[in-house]
């Protein structure tokens, strides 16, 4: 008998459900919430709220594209964190909800664990032990991949995460939220002009808080001289701070590859839909013999794809919850 699990990601502000069956993705609807672009950030409480209107027609469009009636799920899957506690809430309730009402079990997921395990959501995958370097507005960490659910953190951010360095400094240039996407748009009209400090943080850790404030004394002494310099350059601006940051996260995951002898490497998380970097991966694992996977762009950013990726694999070991989870806005693995 086939084993149909449905899953639910809401930590942020894209809420998402998806069907998979035997381990294959029939469906993965995603809606990203449109409200945060004028604040440059997420607004948590915004979010929640959003995420509260759409799940249910999320979650019926999901089972309706996957042609599944919901009396044929297995298990229900859900984020329970890390994320926005508000955002969470929505899923784990609803799921508390359905699983109640469905007496079926509940698998609760870490979103960092399944943004790893978006390799498996369609192939070609990699084979363990691989490195995945997991880039998105909230995290950044390259993880040691030994199995589908056995895994290590080898390096994370001290403070900002690599996507938030994209935002931040397109909020500076006056760019709407999420800029990562606009800065990789005008990085492509510009020239790598200016140059940047290159964070001195030992081992396999990152650091972006330091860039941010360079950025932002470079742009302030630069329109102090021309009040027009951020619309006059805004291209060049755009490809030297992208160019920058992806050599901050080439040169870790480098690193990584080169101590832990692994050459199977991986991206992950929404940063990975990055041109210059994905360019400049594929060039280093040329360079290097590695074998370079990134995901689907569907399943880089925040998505229940992932989610239902895990869940299977929990299925699969028996590792269920019950009613008492609650959601948890920091959790590690
Ligand atoms: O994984 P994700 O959808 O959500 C989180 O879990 O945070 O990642 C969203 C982040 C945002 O910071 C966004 O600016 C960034 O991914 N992003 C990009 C690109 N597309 C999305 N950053 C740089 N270049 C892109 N093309
Ligand atoms: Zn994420």
């Amino acid at each position: 008998m086939s084993t149909i699990i449905l899953a639910i990601e809401s930590s942020c502000d894209d809420c998402s459900a998806a069907i998979i069956k035997d381990g294959v993705i029939l469906s993965n609807v995603t809606n990203t919430q449109e409200v945060h672009r004028n604040y440059g950030g997420v607004v948590p409480e915004l979010a929640a709220r959003n995420h509260d209107q759409y799940i249910l027609p999320i979650v019926d469009t999901a089972l309706k594209q996957a042609g599944v009636d919901k009396s044929q799920l297995k298990a229900l899957a859900v984020t329970r964190g890390p994320g926005l506690l508000g955002s969470l809430i929505v899923g784990v309730s609803f799921v508390k909800g359905l699983a109640s009402s469905l007496n079926i079990p509940i698998i609760e997921v870490n979103h960092m664990q399944a943004h790893v395990l978006a390799q498996f959501a369609t192939p070609p995958v990699p084979s363990f032990p691989f490195l995945c370097l997991t880039v998105s507005g909230g995290h950044t960490q390259i993880v040691k991949v030994d199995n589908f659910l056995e895994m290590e953190v080898i390096g994370s951010t001290l403070d900002d995460a690599a996507g938030e360095a994209f935002d931040k400094t397109g909020k500076m240039l006056g760019l709407p939220y999420p800029a990562g996407p606009i800065i990789d748009k005008k990085a492509q009209l510009g020239q790598v002009k200016y140059e940047f400090p290159i964070p001195k943080i030992p081992g396999l850790n990152f650091s972006f808080s330091g860039v941010k404030t360079a950025i932002r004394y470079f742009l302030r002494d630069q329109t102090k001289e021309n009040p027009r310099f951020i619309e006059e350059n805004i291209n060049d601006i755009c490809a030297s701070v992208q160019s920058h940051l992806v050599s901050i996260l080439l040169s870790k995951i480098k690193r990584a590859a080169r101590e832990l002898n692994i050459n199977t490497i991986a991206l992950a998380g929404g940063v990975s839909a990055n041109s210059e970097l994905r360019k400049r991966f594929k060039a280093e694992g040329d360079k290097r013999n590695w074998e370079c996977f990134i995901p689907e762009f569907q399943y880089c950013t925040d998505n229940a794809g992932m989610i239902a990726v895990v869940a299977h694999h929990k299925f699969l070991k028996g590792e269920f919850s019950d009613q008492s989870i609650a959601p948890a806005a920091r959790m590690h693995f």
